[in-house]
């Protein structure tokens, strides 16, 4: 096992209408606040009503940035970081999906920096503080209510690319299953993806004797796997969205790659076909993952062995490592296509255009991943196979 360092300040506020805990856990902030939502599901769920009125009993002034896109742009953050300057803003509290969150913990940190955010994502710079933050979240995937990341869009330039400190770890978070009832199905799909992408990114690893982490991992997939599908079935199901939301946050809050390598190339592939072609995050990971498993797996077979048979039950009585390895990636597969993710960036309308500018963006600095090093050549690969 390596060695690590586990820091996580976040506050977790977990359960139905905990909502009402808001003004208080804002309070001890200040009363200035810039509250930052999507694109209106916040309104017409009724949410917007609730945060505003507890916000109002705290006598808080309340500065609004809405708009948040799916694949929050700098632009939008940079409006965001004007009204925090201009406002002298205290608090910056994010309401809605991960966008909204990366975006509210890119303002935060921006609001205390003289030069361009931006800079914080290609490192030029380093970020030494940020307003506070806190979220109420909408949507199970991407586990940002209990990191210190972020990732933004650079439309003009087409990159996606991300950011974190110690910094921007919310306060807290507010995390209320029946706020996710509303979440349409596919955006239900692109969470669960997501959060079983993370999962694979910390998993499949090269450490060895990691068992307590591995069954960590594993615990997660088998629990998303199972309440995903009745989240599909059935949206209010409040354990189904609980399990999932909860499954989010441990899936990438700092638990799983405690003493473990990770790898994260597929994320870094994936961020540069969304930087240029604006798609849903979990929707590109649906594609790439199973094309990644199968382009890596014989660099240690024995961990697909073991994915197969303890994740997805494959029977390994008369066959190969090889033939267990492949049954548990074709089940991976076929779970996300059942769950009605895509299988082919040609379902997204994406040809072969920009491969290599892609495969050159995502090895800029060098070779991705850690289970296998993966070079530019080795990207396109992954790519094509994913046509
Ligand atoms: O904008 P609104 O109207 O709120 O609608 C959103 C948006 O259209 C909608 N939505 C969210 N909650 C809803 C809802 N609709 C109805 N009811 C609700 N309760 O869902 C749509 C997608 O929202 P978005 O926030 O974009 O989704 P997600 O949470 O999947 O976030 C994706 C972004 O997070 C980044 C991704 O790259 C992508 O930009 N990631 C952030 C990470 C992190 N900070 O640690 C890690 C991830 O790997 C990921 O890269
Ligand atoms: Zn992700």
């Amino acid at each position: 096992m390596n060695a690590f360092e586990l820091y996580n300040p976040t506050k977790l506020v977990f359960g139905a209408d905990k909502v009402n805990r808001l003004g208080e856990l804002v309070e001890p902030y200040g009363k200035r606040i810039l509250l930052v939502y999507g694109g209106g599901s916040i309104k017409a769920s009724g949410l917007y009503d609730d945060v505003l009125f507890q916000l109002n009993g705290i006598n808080a002034v309340v500065h609004e940035l809405s708009g948040i896109e799916p694949n929050p742009r700098l632009s939008t953050v940079n409006k965001g970081i004007e009204i925090c300057r201009k406002e002298k803003i205290e608090f910056v509290l994010a309401v809605g999906g991960g966008s909204v969150l990366d975006a509210a913990k890119a303002i935060a940190a921006g609001a205390l920096y003289d030069g361009d955010v931006w800079d914080f994502t290609i490192h030029k710079a380093v970020i030494k503080e940020a307003l506070p933050l806190g979220t109420v979240l909408t949507l199970a995937a991407t586990g940002s209510e209990m990191n210190g990341n972020a990732v933004i869009s650079n439309w003009e330039t087409k990159q996606k690319r991300g950011l974190g400190s110690k910094f921007v770890y919310p306060k807290f978070s507010i995390l209320d299953p029946k706020l996710t009832y509303t979440v349409p199905s596919n955006q239900t799909v692109n969470g669960i993806v997501d959060i079983m992408s993370h999962v694979f990114e910390q998993y499949f690893s090269l450490t060895t004797d990691i068992p307590l982490q591995e069954r960590f991992a594993e615990s997660i997939l088998l629990t998303v796997i199972e309440n995903g599908e009745k989240a599909i079935a059935n949206g209010s199901d409040y354990d189904a969205r609980a399990n999932l939301l909860l499954a989010g946050t441990y899936a990438l809050n700092g638990t799983l790659p405690n003493g473990v390598t990770t790898d994260w190339a597929t994320h870094g592939i994936e961020h540069e076909v969304s930087a240029i072609y604006d798609i849903a995050h979990g929707a590109g990971l649906a594609i790439i993952f199973p094309n990644w498993m199968k382009y890596v797996y014989k660099e240690r077979i024995g961990k697909f062995v073991q994915y197969a048979v303890r994740v997805w039950n494959v029977d390994p009585n008369g066959k190969s490592d090889d033939e267990i390895a492949l049954a548990g990636i074709e089940a991976t597969r076929a779970y996300f296509t059942r769950i009605g993710a895509p299988a082919t960036l040609g379902e997204l309308g994406i040809n072969d255009e920009h491969l290599e500018r892609m495969a050159e963006e995502a090895t800029q600095f060098g070779p991705i991943g850690s289970f296998k090093q993966l070079t530019k050549d080795d990207v396109v690969s992954i790519l094509a196979a994913s046509l």
